[in-house]
C-alpha cells in the first residue's frame, strides 16, 4: 500500500489564553491534494488553530509539523524556507490600498525572489488570470468590489507558487453568489496548481461544496474527522445541531451575561 504524504501534522496541540483553554489537545492530519476544512462556531479557535498549524503561534503543549518540519525546531532562516512554501489568504483581502492590483501581487516576488521586472510581470499576469481577473493590472483596489478584492488576495497568495494555501473564513461578508465563485475558484486552484488547502469556515454551503475532508471545532476538540458524507450522517449531537443551524440542542447559546461569564471562567 502507498504511504500517506501527509503535508501538515498536528499533535495534541494545546493552547491556553490566560486560564482559558482554547485548544484542547487536537490531533490532525491534512494529506498531500486534499482539501482540508475546519469548521466550527465562532470564536471556539478556529483561527487560533490555523495560526498554530501556519507557525504564527506555538503551542503550550504538543507539536505541529509542517512539510515535514517539526515547527518548534526551526531557526529563523529553517522557518522562511517553510513559509515561502505556504500561502495565505485571510478573512480581510488586506491589499494595500495605494498599490495598484498588479503591485499587490507581485509584492511578495519582489520581496522574495531576484526575477527580473518583465519575468515578475508575466507572473502576476498568469496569477490573474487564474483567479479571473485578466488585465486588471492597472486597477486601484478602490475600484474593485469585495469579491474582486478577495480574488486579487488570492492571486497575491499565489504569487510564490504554495505547496499549500491557508484560507481563513474566505467567503465571510460575501454574498452567496460571490461566496460560491470564491469557493470554485479555491477548487479550481487546488486541482489546477495540485494545492494542499486547509480551509477556516462556518459557512456549511462552502464546506459541503469544497471538503474532501471536514473537522469540526468544538471546545477546543476535534469533534469529527471525516469525509463530508460521513460527516452529514453523523449521530453526534454537537455535529448535527451544527450542520442544521439549529439553535435547540447541546451547544449552549448565552441568553444571560451571568451564563456566559460563568463559561468563560470555566
Ligand atoms: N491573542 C489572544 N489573546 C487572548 N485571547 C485570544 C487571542 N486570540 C484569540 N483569543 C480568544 O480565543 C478564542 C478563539 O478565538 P479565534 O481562534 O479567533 O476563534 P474563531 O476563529 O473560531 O472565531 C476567542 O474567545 C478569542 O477571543
Ligand atoms: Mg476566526
Amino acid at each position: 500500500m502507498m504511504e500517506k504524504d501527509v503535508v501538515i501534522k498536528a499533535e495534541n496541540v494545546t493552547k491556553r489564553f490566560g486560564e482559558r483553554v482554547i485548544l484542547n489537545g487536537i490531533s490532525l492530519e491534512v494529506c498531500r491534494g486534499e482539501t482540508f476544512v475546519i469548521m466550527g462556531g465562532s470564536g471556539c479557535g478556529k483561527s487560533t488553530l490555523l495560526r498554530h498549524l501556519i507557525g504564527a503561534l506555538p503551542p503550550d503543549s504538543g507539536k505541529v509539523y509542517l512539510l515535514g518540519k517539526d515547527l518548534a525546531s526551526l531557526n529563523e532562516d529553517e522557518m522562511d524556507r517553510v513559509k515561502k512554501k505556504i500561502g495565505m489568504c485571510f478573512q480581510s483581502a488586506a491589499l494595500f490600498d495605494s498599490m495598484t492590483v498588479g503591485e499587490n501581487v507581485s509584492l511578495p516576488l519582489r520581496e522574495h525572489t531576484r526575477l527580473e521586472t518583465h519575468v515578475i510581470e508575466t507572473v502576476v499576469k498568469m496569477k490573474l488570470e487564474l483567479v479571473g481577473l485578466r488585465g486588471f493590472e492597472g486597477l486601484m483596489p478602490s475600484q474593485l468590489s469585495g469579491g474582486m478584492r478577495k480574488r486579487v488576495g488570492l492571486a497575491r497568495a499565489i504569487a510564490m507558487d504554495p505547496e499549500i494555501m491557508f484560507y481563513d473564513e474566505p467567503t465571510a461578508g460575501l454574498d452567496p453568489i460571490v461566496a460560491g465563485v470564491i469557493d470554485k475558484l479555491i477548487l479550481d486552484l487546488s486541482k489546477k496548481l495540485s494545492i494542499t488547502s486547509v480551509v477556516v469556515t462556518h459557512d456549511m454551503k462552502s464546506v459541503f461544496s469544497i471538503a474532501d475532508r471536514v473537522a469540526m471545532l468544538y471546545e477546543g476538540k476535534a469533534l469529527a474527522v471525516g469525509a463530508p458524507d460521513e460527516i452529514k450522517k453523523s449521530e453526534n449531537p454537537m455535529v448535527r445541531q451544527f450542520i442544521s443551524g439549529s439553535p435547540d440542542g447541546p451547544i449552549r447559546f448565552f441568553q444571560q451575561k451571568d451564563d456566559y461569564l460563568e463559561h468563560l471562567m470555566k
